[in-house]
């Protein structure tokens, strides 16, 4: 692999995509992993990411002299490139000016490996306070900007190179082809992670690691958990079986998906459990939102658990155990968890963890290795339709954390309602890609006065909660057109008895949540 060393930014996982992008497998590791275990990791390239720490502060963290006479290629990013400045023997200086945000890069000369025929001035994401003001001895300086003298510089021979900007986000239009450039011209790695090449090795390990015995996979409706189960069922069959809890929870339609296209695309062996009034028995005069997420939690694993108890009874009696059990965590969720490739350090979801001993299940984790996209890759790959495969995230909890107040069935089936004309009009209008997602919470116990035809109502209030976001730790209000929001807002008072009024949340995260509970 490529490893990405990992200073402390949140820039670490991005480059990892960003290596993978080009083709080429990449896995992020922590700053003070040892030289020699980098080298245990027979990497094809090291890249050292940025971080918040000044080389001058006094517990800065440092990059190893020793990795430069590895003859491992490398390549420095921002404080990456400062740390490598440093090693080698360049000059990094505290100038007390500080270059944030876009910044006019200036090609020096040809511009060597990286910079060579492109735009002698064009822009590039700067985050820095320190500046490299020589370049290490042998070290061409490719590029500039006015602040910054050196901002790029290479050693094609020695395939060693770095650049003070960020060339792994957005705002670096010609990022991803200097990077592309270091891994592929200078490191010399070749181009050969695709997405067949995921679903064959994949699929090939899976294989390897269950043999001929059995597996279940919980399904959540969701992208992660069906994909995962999709290459289990690639590679072992009959012998994987799927369970899919319905808890009433769900929007219009998810069970469906599950119980038919998903079938349908993969030939999976599903057990659809119908636990609705479990759950609702479970919920009745709960309004607060934790207790909801509590009781909700908790129920599913007695459910799944049961499911499984059951699954594994038949099997025993046909003396075949189920041995292994599904799980969709992802690469983030394992780098976050502090293990690295093979480490067993697992972060337990609230959908199918906690399990008890007796059930005593190993983990097939396919996904472990991918981040969201490659997911969604893969699973385009394996035939799953586009509705599973770019589904916008749904909560575990379901409509009960949009439902403020107690959760019932008819409240349930009001905002049901509601929701599945919104994301209807949403989807017309062409906006799913624009929007990370749009909860529709339902007041449930908020009435207002309305005027219907010769009418008075007292009826509900509807918020719809359209939200932008990379990643949902941060989120924006979208502005949607008015004319899409006339639509839902019209339908849904039309549609919808319960409902007299639709309203627009306009809160960012923070300092809203992107849910209302
Ligand atoms: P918040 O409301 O915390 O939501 O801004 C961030 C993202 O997480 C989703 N979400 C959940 N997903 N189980 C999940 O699987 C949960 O309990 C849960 N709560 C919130 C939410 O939809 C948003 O995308």
């Amino acid at each position: 692999p490529v490893l990405v060393v990992d200073y402390g930014a949140q820039y670490a996982q991005l480059i990892a995509r960003r290596v993978r992008e080009t083709q080429v497998y990449s896995e992020v590791v922590p700053h003070d992993t040892p030289v020699d275990e980098l080298l245990r990791r027979d990497p094809a390239a090291i890249v050292l990411s940025g971080g918040p720490a000044s080389v001058y502060a006094e517990d800065a963290p440092q990059v190893d002299g020793a990795l430069f006479d590895t003859g491992v290629p490398v390549f420095g990013i921002c404080y990456g490139f400062q740390a490598m400045t440093s090693a080698l023997g360049g000059t990094v200086e505290h100038t007390g000016v500080r270059e944030y945000g876009r910044t006019e890069l200036s090609v020096t000369g040809r511009g060597g490996t990286l910079h060579e025929d492109l735009p002698v001035h064009h822009p590039v994401w700067m985050s820095h306070g320190d500046s490299v003001s020589k370049a290490p001895d042998g070290f061409t300086v490719t590029a500039g900007t006015p602040d910054t003298p050196v901002a790029a510089f290479e050693h094609p021979g020695r395939r060693i190179a770095g650049v003070q900007y960020h060339p792994e986000v957005a705002h670096t239009p010609h990022g991803q082809e200097v990077l592309r450039r270091f891994l592929h011209d200078i490191a010399g790695v070749r181009p050969q992670w695709t997405t067949s090449s995921i679903v064959g090795d994949t699929v090939a390990a899976i294989r390897e690691q269950v043999g001929d015995r059995r597996a279940i996979c919980g399904l959540s409706g969701g992208v992660d958990s069906a994909v995962a189960a999709a290459l289990v069922q690639r590679a072992i069959g009959d012998r994987l079986t799927c369970v899919f809890v319905d808890h009433g929870l769900l929007r219009a339609g998810e069970r469906a998906q599950v119980e038919r296209d998903f079938v349908a695309a993969t030939g999976v062996r599903l057990v659809v459990v119908d636990a609705v009034q479990q759950f609702l028995d479970a919920l009745a005069g709960v309004t607060d939102p934790e207790e909801k997420r509590k009781i909700i939690g908790r129920e599913f694993i007695r459910v799944f658990e049961q499911a499984a108890r059951d699954l594994q009874n038949e099997a025993g009696e046909a003396g075949e155990h189920i041995d292994f059990l599904v799980q969709g965590t992802l690469y983030p969720d394992v780098v976050e968890s502090g293990g690295g490739s093979g480490a067993a350090n697992i972060k337990s979801h609230h959908n199918v963890g906690g399990l008890p001993e007796d059930l005593q299940f190993g983990l097939v984790e396919p996904l472990r290795a991918l981040f969201k996209d490659e997911v969604r890759r893969v699973g385009l790959e394996l035939g799953l339709p586009e509705t599973i495969v770019h589904r916008q995230p749904f909560p575990g909890p379901g409509l009960a954390i949009r439902i403020i107040g107690e959760v019932t069935a008819q409240r349930l089936e009001t905002l049901r309602a509601a929701d599945s004309i919104a994301r209807e009009e949403l989807t017309a209008a062409g906006l799913d890609r624009d929007i990370w997602q749009c909860p529709v919470v339902l007041l449930a116990d908020v009435q207002s006065v309305g005027v219907q035809g010769d009418h008075r109502t007292y009826g509900h209030p509807v918020v719809l909660r359209p939200v932008s976001s990379e990643d949902a730790m941060t989120a924006d209000w979208t502005r949607l057109p008015y004319d899409a929001l006339e639509r839902i807002s019209t339908r849904i008072t039309n549609e919808v008895a319960e409902v007299n009024r639709v309203t627009i949340d306009v809160t960012s995260k923070p300092p809203g949540t992107i849910e209302w509970e």
